[in-house]
């Protein structure tokens, strides 16, 4: 649980955050729950319609949300106590562009978060959740969307230590979803409704029989194991 992460931050008493491709601010909602104080955190996304979610949910003064793009980040150097990054590196076209950006804005003794679900070592159930990750991946890739697989845990640590941040600690969190049957039963039909919808994208495609095939896999194997979220890899690291 994300406790973990809000128990590490508990003690803390920071002036400005910056959390990097927000969405609509789920992870800021997190920080938020654990910082002891905090005077400012700006979101920022290249996605108008989350920014929106985002401002819509989170009516607080001391929340901003900026449209941006991670790699041109619009801000001075060193003024970010702490820049947090949420289950969006693979979503980054360079992500060697958006940690050279988080070093610059963020201050020289700041505090680097990184969340990023990864998808070795997982359960059957959880499983389910990265292969149709990685389906969704593929098709956005197919059209033109930067949506990478997901890392193994090992890949993320090797990736930020390669783009120089020097961790601190960093453990692992698995968000346990407490469902009923029902509720599982729904979230796998809608989830089965997104292939169709997704394959219909690709229609004219060379690998649409492909992908019908592997929706067909994936479908067998919800129906077998459920679906369960992927387990996330938090890093707390200097630079
Ligand atoms: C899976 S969502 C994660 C949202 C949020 N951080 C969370 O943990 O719930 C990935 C987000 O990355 C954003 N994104 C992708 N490339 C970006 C970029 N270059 N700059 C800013 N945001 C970007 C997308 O718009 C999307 O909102």
């Amino acid at each position: 649980m994300m406790k973990v992460l809000q128990d590490e931050i508990r003690n803390l008493e920071v002036d400005e955050v910056l959390d990097i491709a927000t969405g609509a601010g789920g992870f800021i909602k997190i920080l938020m729950g654990g910082f002891k104080n905090f005077n400012h955190i700006i979101g920022v996304d290249t996605s108008k319609k989350a920014l929106e979610m985002g401002r819509k949910n989170m009516q607080d003064d001391r929340i901003e949300f900026k449209y941006m793009s991670a790699d041109r980040l619009e801000f001075d150097d060193s003024i970010f106590d702490i820049v947090s990054v949420s289950n969006s590196i693979h979503h980054f076209k360079d992500y060697s562009e958006v940690f050279k950006e988080i070093k610059r804005v963020l201050k020289p003794e700041g505090m680097v978060i990184v969340n990023e679900m990864f998808c070795d070592n997982q359960s059957n159930a959880q499983l389910s959740h990265v292969y149709l990750h990685h389906y969704m991946a593929e098709i956005d890739t197919i059209k033109g969307i930067v949506h990478k697989p997901t890392y193994k845990k090992q890949e993320i640590i090797d990736l930020l230590e390669d783009e120089g941040l020097k961790i601190i600690r960093s453990f692992e969190v698995r968000d346990e979803v407490f469902k009923n049957d029902e509720e599982e039963k729904k979230e796998i039909e809608a989830l089965k409704k997104l292939f169709d919808k997704r394959l219909k994208d690709i229609e004219e495609h060379e690998r649409y029989d492909e992908f019908v095939g592997r929706a067909r896999d994936i479908r067998e194997h919800l129906d077998e194991y459920g679906i369960d979220g992927a387990t996330q890899l938090v890093v707390i690291a200097k630079i």
